[in-house]
């Protein structure tokens, strides 16, 4: 996605040790003009497929789910950090995160996500793809069908995308960043 390339080289903030800073239009400000761009490149990858719903996860991820949720008239719903309270209908697992070097709690509630449910799996990082595959679990222990996957920015120096590939999950990242160093951004061809 071309116009997300040139944005990334405009306003992102790359550093050593692997991490991009775009916390003035994706991560912290947001650029709504550009999330709803994003969000139409997602419908158009994703548009062979037919989904009833949109799944993310907090907080990231929300924004370019509900863009997406909006233009296919489609509910969302986030997967949820946090410890699930004693909710009999509540599905968990846990995730391991490198960059926080911590594991902890997602949760979702089979009221929202059942076998009924054919869906997508929107955020935007694919790293390592933890949390990726901690949502596929819960998806799989809702009895939904998980019909792909979709990043805004993939980093393809990590394992995210061979570990997801792996799971048979079809992968649809936006932009694919190679290599990131201090001032340094490359991206996949
Ligand atoms: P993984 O899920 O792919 O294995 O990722 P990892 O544990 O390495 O990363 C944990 C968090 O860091 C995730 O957000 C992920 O989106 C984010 N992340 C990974 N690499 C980068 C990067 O280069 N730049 C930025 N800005 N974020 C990165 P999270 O902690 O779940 O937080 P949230 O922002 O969605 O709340
Ligand atoms: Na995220
Ligand atoms: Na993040």
């Amino acid at each position: 996605m071309e116009l997300l390339k040139e944005r990334i080289l405009k306003d992102g903030k790359s550093f050593d040790g692997g991490i991009l800073k775009v916390d003035s239009f994706i991560n912290h400000q947001m650029d709504p003009i550009l999330m709803k761009a994003i969000a139409s490149e997602f419908v158009k990858r994703f548009s062979d497929l037919n989904i009833n719903k949109i799944v993310t996860i907090e907080a990231s991820g929300i924004a370019p789910a509900i863009m997406v949720g909006l233009e296919l008239e489609l509910p969302v719903v986030f997967v949820k950090k946090a410890k699930p309270k004693t909710m009999s209908d509540m599905l968990a697992t846990q995730v391991y995160s490198f960059t926080k070097d911590r594991t902890y709690d997602v949760c979702v509630s089979n009221k929202f996500l059942n076998e009924n449910d054919n869906v997508i799996f929107i955020d935007d990082f694919l790293a390592n793809g933890n949390a990726a595959l901690g949502v596929k679990n819960l998806i799989d222990q809702a009895g939904a069908n998980l019909l792909g996957m979709g990043f805004i920015i993939e980093k393809s120096f990590q394992e995210g995308r061979d570990r997801l590939l792996n799971e048979n999950i079809r992968v649809e990242s936006l932009v694919r960043v190679k290599t990131l160093g201090n001032d340094l951004i490359k991206f996949e061809e």
